[in-house]
């Protein structure tokens, strides 16, 4: 059997970094997609073939509880394995075994603050549950997810996985059943992304250090984010874009002030603002990445304009409602 899943990518409206030691944070689901199809082989083997935002193609090969195989660069390996955990994961907890072919190919750029490497291990763990069952579990997506995830960075709150794995605006707490909130209308994001990229394992780790040292100072600061995050949701409930603008700015500072933002963030939320967005902020683990602006119909062409040109690929987005999904 041939099974296909796609996949969403994210955006965090608040309270990314303060989400990893339990404040509250708010995340959308947008309709930037990873791809996976899933097909039986006759052998026992798993080989997985990745084609990546820039064209590249990656692929591994795994046989007899080793990679034997690969072909693309230095680096397919470690791209390669965290999907590797999830196909074997979600094999594991569907207790079977198969030889499986893995083609992925993902509209997200990487390391962009997008969730992408999240979105591809939900997007894998789906389609070997199509091919296995004919239909999806959300519980297994999530587990399966999890432990890739947990590969590319220790201490992930799990944020990205849920909001891939299960679709529109959700308010994450760590250790706890995501709260689903729901708009009766769509706001619409600006996301740029400047190709300046970085590692989330590593902004996490310079943050927790920071907070570790001097916590007098920083621990004010999460508490500072978790109630803006509860704000915000009740900003955007109300439609209230001036309070929800003025709260995604705070957030970016706060940001700024555990040390993730880098100027040329700095530069461009600034324009953003000054065109006439609501707001506008990092969204991600930061360092490089992607900022979102808060816009609406009349705002938007002015906005989107004056971004352009400054960053390396722009995106108009709105909440898609739907998580993970055979296709
Ligand atoms: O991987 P990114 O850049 O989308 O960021 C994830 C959000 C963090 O809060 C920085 C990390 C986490 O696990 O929540």
């Amino acid at each position: 059997m041939v099974a296909k899943a796609i996949a969403p990518s994210k955006i965090i409206l608040s309270g990314e970094h303060f989400v990893v030691e339990g404040e509250p944070a708010l995340v959308a689901a947008i309709d930037i997609y990873a791809k996976c199809i899933v097909e039986e082989r006759l052998d026992d083997d798993i080989r997985i073939e990745s084609k990546d935002y820039f064209g590249k193609i990656h692929v591994i090969k795994y046989s007899k509880n080793k990679i034997v195989d690969y072909a693309g660069d230095k680096t397919t390996k470690k791209i390669l394995r965290p999907i590797l955990i999830a196909v074997l994961k979600t094999l594991e907890f569907c207790e079977t075994k198969r030889g499986l072919d893995v083609y992925i190919e993902s509209d997200i750029p990487p390391s962009a603050g997008l969730g992408s490497s999240a979105a591809v291990a939900v997007a894998a763990s789906a389609s070997v549950l199509g091919e296995i069952k004919g239909n999806i579990d959300k519980e297994i997506i999530w587990k399966a997810a999890f432990e890739a995830e947990r590969i590319i960075h220790k201490n992930p709150s799990g944020i990205d996985v849920t909001v891939s794995t299960f679709g529109g605006l959700i308010l994450y707490k760590k250790g706890e059943r995501p709260t689903f909130i729901k708009l009766n209308y769509k706001p619409i994001f600006i996301v740029g992304f400047i190709n300046k990229r970085a590692k989330t394992g590593k902004l996490v780790e310079k943050v927790l250090k920071l907070k570790k040292e001097i916590p007098s100072i920083i621990n004010p600061i999460y508490t500072s984010a978790g109630n803006l995050t509860i704000r915000l949701v009740e900003a955007l409930k109300n439609r209230d874009l001036h309070t929800a603008g003025l709260l995604l700015n705070i957030n970016h500072e706060l940001l700024s002030a555990i040390g993730v933002s880098i100027p040329k963030l700095d530069i461009i939320v600034n324009i953003a603002r000054k065109k006439g967005a609501y707001g506008a902020k990092l969204t991600g683990a930061g360092g490089g990445g992607s900022i979102i602006a808060l816009v609406d119909e009349s705002r938007l062409e002015k906005v989107k304009s004056s971004l352009e040109k400054r960053v390396k690929k722009l995106f108009i987005t709105s909440i898609a409602e739907d998580g993970v999904k055979i296709i």
